[in-house]
């Protein structure tokens, strides 16, 4: 390994000088670190941030290791479609957009639910970056070679997705609802990569390591109180921007896509994440339109309590989610709008 934890067989990031880089979540953590590594190696950062004090704050950071000019900053709160609809509109003019990053993230000690009337966790992680990532797929397309990278989590082997009930109307549990939503960024990734085929724009998704960023703070009081134990081992944002990074700027995987990273490299994701049929499904619900009167398992996946020993977990990773992976459905009496529907 060099000094910066890259492997010596990882080819160096290739020089992003001209290329545009969008990044969301830019404010602090994991997007704050990506930009700043976007920066060093020339590339034109957009940072897309939701508080404008935080988002001023990190635009200094990043400009201070920027070679030349200042990065762009977008506000959005991304739990907003609406906002969202209003970001993609003031992106799609830029003259091109060859990596997005969908980074902004987050987890709930409380259920809540966005203007749109979604779950707040799954709004934020999983149908913002697919409403983003869709309404700028002519920009990235008409920039090609482009490449989407999402940055979803080995939590997802916790997930229990209920596609009966996205909105945690039934059950809320946090790290539940956040295992879910990374389920769905991997999901949405091969099914993203799937529809890209052949366009040039790749998409990949990655957990970043345990690392110490503000990732947790409106999480649970035992999340919190874990977090403030772990901090001081945990290693930096800038450690869990790397693979972010590479998937965004390394030869090694040009036109690799559809793939979950760890730690720079190609792993397998859970049993679930790795089922098309569940892509397929996931991506025909948008959480909007869940009102069944009655529910029936559609489907129970195998609990494969796989993990994968190149991922860590810590308190990632609930042990007691860690054997739980499955996936129930809706069943009759739903009337189901597809995430499709979204992009009308
Ligand atoms: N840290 C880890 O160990 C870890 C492990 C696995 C995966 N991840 C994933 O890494 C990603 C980045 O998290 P992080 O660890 O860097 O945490 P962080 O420091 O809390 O950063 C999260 C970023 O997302 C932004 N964000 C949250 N809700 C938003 C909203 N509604 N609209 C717009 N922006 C919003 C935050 O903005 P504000 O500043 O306005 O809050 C912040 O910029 C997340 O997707 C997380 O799930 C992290």
């Amino acid at each position: 390994m060099t000094g910066d934890g890259q492997s010596a067989s990882d080819s160096p990031p290739l020089p992003l000088a001209g290329r545009t880089c969008v990044v969301t979540g830019a404010s602090s953590g994991i997007g704050k670190a990506a930009c700043v590594a976007f920066a060093r190696i020339g590339a034109t950062v957009i940072a897309v941030c939701r508080d404008p004090a935080r988002g001023a704050a990190a635009r200094a950071d990043i400009a201070a290791a920027a070679a030349d000019g200042l990065p762009a900053l977008e506000l959005a709160d991304l739990s907003s479609q609406r906002q969202v609809r209003a970001l993609a509109g003031r992106l799609a003019v830029l003259d091109r957009i060859d990596v997005l990053i969908n980074n902004a993230g987050s987890v709930h000690g409380e259920r809540s639910v966005t203007e749109d009337g979604i779950e707040r966790t799954f709004a934020v992680n999983h149908l913002a970056p697919f409403l983003l990532t869709h309404l700028l797929r002519p920009a990235l397309q008409a920039t090609a070679p482009a490449r989407v990278v999402t940055v979803a989590s080995t939590a997802h082997r916790g997930a229990v997705l209920d596609l009966g009930d996205v909105n945690a109307e039934r059950r809320y549990l946090p790290m539940l609802s956040y295992a879910n939503s990374k389920l769905a960024n991997i999901l949405f990734t091969r099914e993203l990569a799937r529809r890209l085929a052949g366009s040039d724009v790749t998409a990949n998704c990655l957990h970043p390591g345990t690392v110490r960023t503000r990732f947790g703070q409106s999480g649970s009081h035992a999340l919190r109180l874990g977090l403030v134990i772990a901090r001081p081992f945990l290693p930096s944002a800038a450690s869990g921007a790397r693979t972010v990074v590479y998937l965004a700027s390394s030869p090694d995987v040009d036109g690799r896509s559809g793939g979950y990273y760890v730690n720079r490299r190609l792993r397998q994701p859970s049993r679930s994440a790795r089922d098309d049929d569940i892509a397929g499904s996931l991506s025909r619900h948008d959480g909007t339109a869940i009102r069944a009167p009655e529910r029936t398992p559609l489907r129970q996946c195998p609990r494969d309590g796989e993990v994968d020993k190149g991922e860590s977990h810590a308190w990632d990773l609930p042990g007691a989610l860690d054997r739980s992976v499955g996936l129930t459905g809706p069943g009759r009496g739903l009337d189901l709008v597809s995430h499709d529907s979204l992009l009308r």
